[in-house]
């Protein structure tokens, strides 16, 4: 039966953050982000193994004194998330019809149940799928001057979140394929002319991105604390 391995590509700076931190080791409730995104996943028993992917120049990882026996560090981080994705795919020992879910390291609101909701949905299809969520707002396009330019249509738009999930062999040639880095793995699916399944995700699994969104992530996650994390 195909497997199921996680990518957490955490080799970017987090510019947006401005913090000399990269932002995956940001205190959230008094743990690294990493941390908590890695946990949903390694207490997952469906999924077989965890891979963490550092930039080489990584100094921060050792001292957030984090192991699990399903966990493994990679440090080939790339110049790009679809470079570091490759460089992993590349070094992975996996077979071709395995599942390769990828996570951002900065998503640590992602809920057991929705990833269970996400394998669900995607193990039996022949793409592969990510989660996602239907654009809510109405939708401007900005001119050079910061003023309105036009409403674009939201019909028919997702907005992309992770895990994005797709088949070893598929998502290797794809990411080996895209000459102008995607900015995530379905978007070089798409440019072998696959229809990756959108997964209806939630808010919840927002992606830390400016420095209010701590904030934020860390109301989520109080109140998970004061349940159990479902
Ligand atoms: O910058 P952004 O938030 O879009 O990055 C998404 C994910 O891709 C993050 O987990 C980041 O660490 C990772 N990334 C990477 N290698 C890069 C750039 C981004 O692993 N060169």
């Amino acid at each position: 039966m195909a497997k199921f391995h996680v990518i957490i590509p955490a080799a970017g700076s987090g510019s947006r953050m401005a913090s000399v931190l990269p932002k995956q080791y940001l205190p959230l409730l008094g743990r690294p982000i990493i941390s908590w995104t890695l946990d949903t996943f390694l207490l997952c028993e469906r999924i077989a193994k965890v891979h963490l992917v550092l930039s080489a120049e990584d100094a921060d990882w050792q001292a957030q004194n984090i192991q699990h026996p399903k966990l493994s560090i990679l440090n080939c981080g790339g110049e790009t998330r679809a470079a570091t994705v490759l460089n992993a795919l590349n070094i992975l020992n996996v077979d071709v019809e395995d599942w390769v879910l990828v996570h951002d390291a900065a998503r640590p609101g992602l809920t057991h149940a929705l990833l269970d909701f996400l394998l669900d949905e995607i193990q039996d299809d022949q793409v592969g799928g990510l989660l996602a969520i239907p654009v809510a707002d109405t939708l401007k396009r900005a001119n050079n001057e910061q003023r309105v330019a036009c409403t674009e249509p939201r019909e028919g738009l997702w907005q992309a979140q992770t895990p994005q999930m797709f088949r070893y062999g598929i998502l290797k040639e794809a990411l080996t394929k895209s000459g102008g880095a995607p900015t995530d793995e379905a978007q070089a699916i798409e440019a072998l002319g696959l229809r990756p399944k959108l997964v209806t995700g939630q808010l919840r699994n927002l992606k830390i991105t400016f420095p209010q969104d701590l904030a934020l992530a860390e109301a989520i996650l109080a109140v998970d604390q004061q349940g159990v994390r479902k």
